[in-house]
């Protein structure tokens, strides 16, 4: 059987990883594609870069919207951040019927709507396992795994690197700066590690998971956002002596005025599964009114966790393409039950 061509858009911290999941675990996952999943074409902006990365049998290009286009390639993961090349190359991928698997929280938190509705017209799937939490299946298990319930609450650890700084700073007494740097050195940190520090990642990311729980359309612009910036080592030392530790939380609750989004630093007591989460490993507990609480713990930031997560998801396009080879399957993206405003 043919391969599935996958036309990657960058190669850096994340597209790296994939290339190197893909090359490594490349025979089983072709197993449980039921197809070999075979990188055709990556594009990026330093061509010499990558061409040392990927050889000489993969196309390398700065075009990527020449591969959003071309008809040779099956399914388009946007690896690239940002919101204008990459929001462009997406909705020409989806216009020309391609599949998209993006990580790209901060894209699908402010143009998500629109990009959804275009897929569920072409009839393909925007697929961004990865968007979340790093490696944690956490889009399947709500879409999924909780599926049978109402889902009352969720709050997350659902930033990498400011957990990083956060207890790195407190165990080892760095200051703010050096660990700062040190989670850019691993690849933990965005493009623009204010939206880290800032707080804004973990809302863009909490905007996606409140649309998946409550069923209703991403409001980034309705999160109240608090990063970590202003904290002071003094006040995790504090926090620590008082039996708390103190983390950024991202919280999403049903309450009877809407629905409530808000990320900000918050006193964790230190007898909580949350507050020893550390590093940067995630957490994410939901409560559904069926299964009560449950946990969801992992890497959240990093090349191969992040690439574990979408080549999941390429794993899943590939199936539902065996499954359908019209295409004609209903995308990976939220529906949502009403498209009502939210009231924070
Ligand atoms: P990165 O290391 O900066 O890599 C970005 C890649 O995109 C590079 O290969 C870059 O090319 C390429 N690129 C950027 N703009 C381009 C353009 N206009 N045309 C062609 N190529 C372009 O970023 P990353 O950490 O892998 O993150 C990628 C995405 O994954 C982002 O949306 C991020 O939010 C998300 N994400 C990251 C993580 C993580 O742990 N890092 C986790 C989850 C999600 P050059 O190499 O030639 O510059
Ligand atoms: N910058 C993000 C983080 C990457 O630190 O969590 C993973 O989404």
């Amino acid at each position: 059987m043919k391969p599935i061509r996958v036309g990657l858009l960058g190669l850096g911290v994340v597209g790296g990883g994939v290339w190197t999941v893909l090359a490594q675990n490349g025979g089983e996952i072709a197993r449980r594609a039921g197809r070999r999943i075979e990188v055709a074409a990556v594009a990026v902006r330093d061509v010499a870069k990558a061409r040392a990365l990927v050889g000489a049998d993969v196309a390398v290009t700065t075009d990527c919207m020449a591969l959003a286009q071309d008809p040779d390639i099956d399914i388009i993961v946007e690896l690239m951040g940002g919101d204008t090349v990459a929001r462009d190359c997406i909705l020409q991928a989806i216009a020309q019927g391609k599949h998209v698997v993006t990580a790209n929280k901060a894209l699908l938190a402010v143009h998500g709507n629109e990009i959804f509705a275009a897929a569920q017209e072409r009839g393909v799937m925007v697929a961004f396992e990865a968007a979340v939490a790093g490696g944690i299946p956490i889009i399947k298990a709500i879409r999924e795994g909780l599926t049978a319930n109402r889902i009352q609450w969720l709050a997350g650890i659902i930033n990498g690197t400011t957990n990083f700084i956060l207890s790195e700073m407190r165990q080892r007494g760095l200051p703010f700066d050096a660990v700062l740097a040190e989670a850019q050195r691993l690849g933990y940190a965005e493009a623009d590690p204010t939206f880290d520090i800032e707080g804004v990642d973990a809302a863009h990311k909490l905007t996606l998971l409140a649309s998946l729980a409550f069923g209703i359309p991403v409001q980034f612009d309705k999160a109240y956002i608090e990063g970590i910036s202003r904290l002071a080592s003094e006040d995790i030392v504090h926090a620590e002596r008082l039996g708390y530790r103190i983390k950024l939380l991202g919280i999403t609750r049903r309450r009877p005025e809407g629905i409530e989004l808000r990320v900000h630093p918050a006193l964790v007591p230190d007898h909580c599964l949350l507050a020893n989460v550390e590093g940067a490993m995630n957490a994410v507990l939901v409560r559904g009114d069926a299964v009560g609480p449950s946990l969801y713990y992992g890497q959240g930031a990093g090349a191969l966790p992040t690439a574990s997560a979408v080549v999941a998801d390429l794993v899943d396009v590939a199936r539902l393409q065996m499954a359908d080879p019209e295409h004609r399957v209903p995308h990976l993206a939220f529906q949502p039950d009403a498209m009502a405003d939210i009231p924070v």
